[in-house]
């Protein structure tokens, strides 16, 4: 018989008060923090769920719930899977508008991998101190746009870009210029991103909930994908991957998926949101 005597203290949660583009990614976060506390999490991100609970801010002001962290899902699955397909020791990683995402944490590069992760000053400052660095990682605090971003990143090497939900927040001229910029700086390299349609943008604007509630605005709208190659010399398109096609819709009940990968069909649709992978 004895008594036990314990104490706790959680760690300090950061106020965050951020809107428009830069509060979006604190609804992907908290969506896929949702993922990860479902009964069968499609990406199961733990680093996602414990951000979120080092953050205060109120999350509920998305008017987000469970049903909304599938898309999100899906599409950090994809990408994790085409970055760790490209990962290759002696290649440097931009991992642009990186919010709160812990693909790094996610995919494990090898060693031999310069990885920086992208974003607006102040998501860097409360990414920094969420996500610790290290001597393979590091953070820039800057516009995407910004002409001299690349100025201090070797462009010796190959380089992986990934960019997930950023470039429908640029201007069609701003998307251009950076891509342009990338393809000048390095020798060779890939691209990963997400795009939306025009269409896509027009309805994200009017109801995609992160968009509306963040006070956020989406302008640039991908529609036919090989058009790049003709404004971004050097760039080659090498996929163009709808949601229609993600292996997670095997899960929902047969008439949902059925309509789901027949909707894949149209053009239109498959347009409105999806992945698209380049080289130069
Ligand atoms: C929808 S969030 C996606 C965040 C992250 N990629 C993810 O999947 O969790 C969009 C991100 O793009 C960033 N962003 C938008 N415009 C940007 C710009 N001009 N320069 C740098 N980051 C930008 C925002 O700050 C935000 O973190």
């Amino acid at each position: 018989m004895r008594l036990l005597r314990f104490s706790f203290e959680h760690e300090p949660r950061e106020k965050v008060e951020l809107t428009g583009a830069q509060a979006t990614m604190l609804a992907t976060v908290y969506l896929r923090a949702l993922d990860n506390r479902s009964d069968h999490p499609m990406l199961g991100d733990r680093w996602a769920d414990e951000a979120v609970q080092r953050i205060d801010f109120d999350f509920s002001k998305f008017k987000m719930s469970s049903r909304n962290a599938a898309s999100v899902a899906m599409r950090a699955n994809v990408i994790d899977g085409w970055t760790r397909e490209a990962l290759q020791p002696g290649m440097t990683v931009l991992h642009l508008g990186c919010g709160l995402d812990s693909r790094f944490e996610r995919v494990a590069p090898p060693e031999g991998v310069d990885w920086y992760d992208v974003d607006q000053p102040d998501v860097i400052d409360l990414r920094d101190k969420l996500f610790p660095a290290s001597p393979h990682r590091r953070t820039i605090g800057s516009s995407v746009t910004a002409p001299d971003l690349l100025d201090e990143i070797p462009g010796d090497q190959p380089v992986l870009v990934i960019a997930e939900g950023l470039v429908m927040y640029l201007s069609e001229e701003d998307g251009l210029a950076l891509l342009r910029r990338i393809t000048h700086h390095f020798p060779s390299g890939e691209l990963i991103f997400d795009a939306f349609s025009t269409l896509g943008v027009r309805l994200s604007n009017r109801f995609n909930p992160a968009v509306v509630h963040a006070g956020a605005r989406l302008h640039w709208g991908i529609d036919n994908p090989k058009d790049l190659e003709t404004s971004v010399p050097g760039l080659k398109l090498v996929t163009e991957w709808s949601f229609t096609d993600a292996p997670e819709l095997d899960r929902y009940p047969a008439p949902m998926r059925a309509a789901l990968r027949a909707s894949g069909h149209i053009t239109a649709i498959r347009r409105m949101g999806r992945m698209l992978r380049y080289r130069f």
